[in-house]
C-alpha cells in the first residue's frame, strides 16, 4: 500500500488531537485513501515521546527548518500559529514541494496574500479548514458546496471565548470580568485574551469568510472591529425586555457590488437560531439567493473537534496526490487566486440598521425631551422605550427604527457634548431581519 506522510509543526492541544485521530482511525483513513497517511515527524520545543500515541523518540526533532524540506515529507501540517516563524515555514515548505494544511487564521488573513501567491506559484495546496468554526466545515462548505450559489450575507458567531463570557454572564447574571476571570482559571480563555475579546480573531476569521463568500481579498483592517469588553449585565437585561440577546457577530453583507464587513457586539432576536449558540460553541449563518439560509454549528476550538478539520484537509491533499496530479489546481479559496480582486469596503458611516441605545440621565422634567429632539434633528426614529427606574440617575434605553450609523453617531456626539447625560451614551446594533 502507498503512504503520505505527514510532517507536523507543532504538537499542542490541537496537534495532539491530529496524532490522535491519525491513530485512532488509521485503518478507516487508509481505507478511505486507498493508502496509508504516515505521521513522518513532528517538530515541538517541549514535546515527550508517547509510544502509546505512535510518538516514538525518532519521530521528534526540534529542527522544524530541516522538518519541512525533508524528502519524505509530503504535507506540512503547521499548528504552530502566529505570524512567525509560521510563515517563512510554510513558505519554504512549499517552495519544497509540499502542501500545507494548516489552521492559522491570523497568518492567513494577514499575509494570505503571500502565502496564497506562493502556494499557486509552487503548484501546491494550502488546506486550512481548521482556521474557522474549528471542527464546523465551514471552509469545505463555503468553497464547494454552495459554490452554484450567490451569497448574499454571512453571520459568524465564531469566537467561542466570547461567546462563552456573553452567554454566561446572561445565564448567571454576572459582570464581563467576573466571567473572564474564572474562564481565564479554568483554562476556557486565554492568559492573554485580547485577541478574543477585542474581536480580532472574529475579525481574521470573517476576512478568510469574506473571500470565500463573495470572492474578493479583504484585509482584517479593513473589518470595523470592537471587542465585548464594554457589554454589561444591564444591557444583556434590557435587551432581553426588548426580545433580543447579545451577540458577538462576524457580519459581511454583498450588496450592489460593495462589502459591508463587521465585527461587534449585535442584538439578534432571541427566537432566532444563533441566539440559541450558547456557550464555547460557534455557528455560521448563512444567506444564499438561491438557496436561503442555512446554519453551520458546532465546536469552534478543541483538540478533536480541530483535528476532524486538519486530518479532512490531510486527506484531500493526499487524494490530489495520489491521483498523480504534478499540480494542485488553484481552488483553495474558491475562486483561482489570481481572480481575487480587493474588495471595495462600504465605509461604516453608510451602514443602517436598528439601534439599541442606552443613557444615563438625570430623572427630572425634560431631560428626556432634550435627548429625543437631538435625536430627531438627526433623523433617529425612536421604535419603543424604557425607563423604569426611580433614582437621581436612571437609565433610559430605547430602540430605534432602521438608522444611518453616520447620524446615529452624530446624535449621540451632540448629546455627550450638550451635558444632555451624564456618562457617554452606550449603544449596541441590532441585526433584526437575519
Ligand atoms: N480562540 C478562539 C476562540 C479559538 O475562542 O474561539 C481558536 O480560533
Amino acid at each position: 500500500m502507498k503512504a503520505v506522510r505527514v510532517g507536523l509543526l507543532g504538537c499542542g492541544t490541537v496537534g495532539g488531537g491530529v496524532v490522535k485521530l491519525m491513530r485512532r482511525n488509521a485503518a478507516m483513513l487508509a481505507a478511505r485513501l486507498g493508502a496509508r497517511l504516515e505521521l513522518a515527524a513532528v517538530a515541538d520545543r517541549s514535546l515527550k515521546p508517547d509510544p502509546s500515541l505512535g510518538l516514538y523518540a525518532e519521530l521528534i526533532t526540534r529542527d522544524a527548518q530541516a522538518l519541512v524540506t525533508r524528502p519524505d515529507i509530503d504535507v506540512v501540517v503547521e499548528l504552530f500559529g502566529g505570524l512567525e516563524p509560521a510563515q517563512s515555514l510554510i513558505l519554504k515548505a512549499l517552495a519544497a514541494g509540499k502542501d500545507v494544511v494548516t489552521a492559522n487564521k491570523a497568518l492567513l488573513a494577514e499575509r494570505g496574500d503571500v502565502i496564497f501567491k506562493a502556494a499557486v506559484k509552487s503548484g501546491r495546496f494550502i488546506g486550512f479548514e481548521a482556521s474557522v468554526g474549528g471542527g464546523i466545515p465551514i471552509i469545505r462548505t463555503l468553497r464547494e458546496a454552495l459554490a452554484a450559489d450567490r451569497q448574499r450575507a454571512v453571520y459568524g458567531i465564531v469566537n467561542g471565548t466570547c461567546n462563552y463570557i456573553l452567554s454566561t454572564m446572561a445565564e448567571n447574571g454576572s459582570e464581563f470580568a467576573d466571567v473572564l476571570a474564572a474562564a481565564q482559571r479554568s483554562g476556557l480563555a486565554e492568559a492573554d485574551p485580547t485577541l478574543d475579546v477585542g474581536g480580532h480573531d472574529a475579525a481574521h476569521k470573517l476576512a478568510l469568510l469574506v473571500t470565500l463568500a463573495f470572492g474578493v481579498a479583504l484585509r482584517p483592517s479593513q473589518v470595523h472591529t470592537e471587542g465585548i469588553t464594554r457589554i454589561t449585565l444591564q444591557d444583556i437585561a434590557y435587551a432581553r425586555e426588548f426580545g433580543f440577546t447579545v451577540k458577538l457577530l462576524a457580519i459581511a453583507k454583498h450588496e450592489d457590488g460593495a462589502i459591508e464587513a463587521r465585527v461587534h457586539p449585535t442584538m439578534v432576536p432571541s427566537r432566532h437560531l444563533l441566539a440559541s449558540v450558547n456557550g464555547a460553541y460557534n455557528a455560521i449563518y448563512i444567506q444564499g439567493e438561491a438557496l436561503g439560509s442555512t446554519m453551520y454549528f458546532g465546536l469552534g476550538a478543541g483538540e478533536m473537534p480541530t483535528a476532524t478539520a486538519v486530518v479532512a484537509d490531510i486527506l484531500e491533499i493526499a487524494r490530489m496526490r495520489l491521483a498523480g496530479a504534478t499540480e494542485a489546481s488553484d481552488h483553495a479559496l474558491g475562486y483561482p487566486y489570481s481572480a481575487i480582486k480587493p474588495a471595495k469596503v462600504k465605509p461604516m458611516d453608510r451602514i443602517a440598521c436598528e439601534y439599541y441605545l442606552r443613557f444615563m440621565a438625570e430623572d427630572k422634567p425634560g431631560v428626556l425631551g432634550r435627548i429625543a429632539s437631538v435625536l430627531g434633528r438627526h433623523k433617529i426614529s425612536i421604535a419603543s422605550m424604557i425607563q423604569q427606574e426611580r433614582a437621581p440617575q436612571v437609565p433610559v434605553v430605547m430602540r430605534t427604527h432602521e438608522s444611518q450609523e453616520r447620524d446615529l453617531r452624530r446624535a449621540l456626539a451632540e448629546i455627550h457634548r450638550r451635558k444632555i447625560v451624564k456618562t457617554e451614551p452606550v449603544f449596541i446594533r441590532i441585526e433584526e431581519r437575519l
